[in-house]
């Protein structure tokens, strides 16, 4: 069977996201989403929060697996038997970081990685921004599912 991991942040899902880990089901078997648990970089989503929500807004694909991972995300891979990375890229800027990524992963294990490029109406779009416009108190309904644009509402205003 054919399983990619799309691996993440996911601080929160947004509807980029979800397209990419989609497209993927058209391509892959089995789809693996991994979250990663980073206490360091201290996410506005707990991971335990980020994989219930995925798990949430994934239910209707039952080829699809959500997890979260420390560590090397090459180990992941391999201990859900995924033979292949899976990335979005929105534009050239992510490339040069995704490029060096991709290397560093084969390096390490021979794991390759493929990248789909991300659909026009949502190459603007980040984690981060969206993080951002939501604490500010802007309209996030169309970049983000709802049940993410209802979590953040109860993040920033209880
Ligand atoms: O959504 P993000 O923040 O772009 O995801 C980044 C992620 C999780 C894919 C990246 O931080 C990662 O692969 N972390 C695992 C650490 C690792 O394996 N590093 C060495 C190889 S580059």
């Amino acid at each position: 069977m054919s399983t990619a991991l799309c691996p993440g942040s996911f601080d929160p899902p947004t509807n980029g996201h979800i397209d990419v880990i989609e497209r993927c089901l058209d391509v892959f078997e089995q789809v693996v989403v991994g979250v990663i648990h980073n206490p360091s970089k201290s996410p506005l989503f707990s991971a335990e929060e980020r994989v219930a929500l995925l798990k949430e807004l994934l239910s209707d694909h039952t080829r699809v697996e959500v997890g979260s991972f420390e560590g090397l995300l090459v180990d992941y891979a391999n201990s859900v038997g995924a033979r292949v990375i899976v990335k979005g890229l929105r534009a050239v800027t992510d490339f040069d970081y995704e490029f060096q990524m991709a290397q560093m992963n084969y390096e390490l294990a021979n794991m390759d990685t493929m990248f789909v490029a991300t659909s026009p109406a949502y190459s603007y779009l980040s984690s981060s921004l969206v993080k951002e416009v939501a604490r500010l108190g802007g309209n996030v309904d169309s970049l983000v599912p709802p049940l993410v644009a209802a979590r953040l509402e109860e993040k920033f205003r209880g």
